[in-house]
């Protein structure tokens, strides 16, 4: 059973952009993949995204379980509708996927402590889960602390980081980004396995993938290894 659980310095990164990308080089490559959304919430189709980057008619509701109207965290989203997440519902629909496919994505809501649940913050799914971490990063200002105490926050927790992806959504360029990788892997002690430009056109997704992320390595540190503790 292989996936990775992907994350973000914060809401709006790229993480269904780059999950998208992941999923049709894995397609490409021949794997049969799944993808899961846990918990949506706002306007977003991200589920929808995700289901259709896979190449398959998964279930909706194992791809996408839980669906929340305000833009807020799953915790109060869910509250605002009188509901709670359960996160054994989330763990046996990542089951009933990941059986059933080569390589299973996981994208989280946010970052890593959005609040999931009472008590239960994203990171705990990741966690609960048994996969390692692909963090989705800006390349902008500001993105080597949010991606070092990402790294910090998931490392406290055992959690494996797998490494970390750039990305933009936005296609302006600050003076200091050239350095922003190279510091991240040296004080996160991590590998970076790619860096998107921004592009205009949805349909440069594949294209994009090949040249821009480390996908074969991708693939490898996604491999599910025994949990430390
Ligand atoms: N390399 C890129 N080129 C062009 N647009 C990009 C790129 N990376 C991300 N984006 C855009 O940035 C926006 C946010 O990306 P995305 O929806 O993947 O973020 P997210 O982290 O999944 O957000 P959420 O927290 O809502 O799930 C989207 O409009 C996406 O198309
Ligand atoms: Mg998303």
């Amino acid at each position: 059973m292989n996936g990775a659980f992907i994350t973000a310095t914060d809401t709006g990164v790229g993480k269904t952009f780059v999950a998208c990308a992941l999923l049709r080089a894995a397609v490409r490559r021949g794997l049969r993949v799944a993808a899961m959304k846990p918990c949506e919430t706002g306007e977003g189709d991200d589920g929808e995204r995700l289901i259709a980057a896979t190449g398959r008619a998964l279930d909706p509701n194992l791809a996408r379980p839980y669906r929340f109207a305000i833009p807020a965290s799953p915790e109060a989203a869910a509250a605002a509708e009188h509901a709670t997440v359960d996160v054994d519902r989330i763990t046996s629909a990542f089951h009933a996927l990941a059986a059933d496919a080569d390589l299973t994505i996981v994208e989280g809501a946010g970052g890593l402590l959005v609040p999931l649940a009472p008590g239960v913050l994203m990171v705990d799914l990741a966690a609960r889960l048994g996969l390692p971490l692909l963090i989705v990063a800006r390349a902008s200002l500001g993105t080597v602390n949010h991606t070092l105490l990402t790294i910090e926050a998931a490392r406290r927790r055992d959690l494996r980081v797998a490494g970390v992806i750039f990305t933009r959504a936005s296609d302006s360029h600050g003076a200091d980004e050239a350095t922003n990788p190279l510091a991240i892997a040296t004080h996160g002690k991590t590998h970076i396995l790619g860096a998107l430009p921004h592009v205009t056109d949805a349909a440069q997704l594949d294209e994009l993938a090949e040249r821009f992320l480390l996908v074969d390595d991708i693939l490898k540190l996604c491999q599910i290894q025994p949990r430390a503790r």
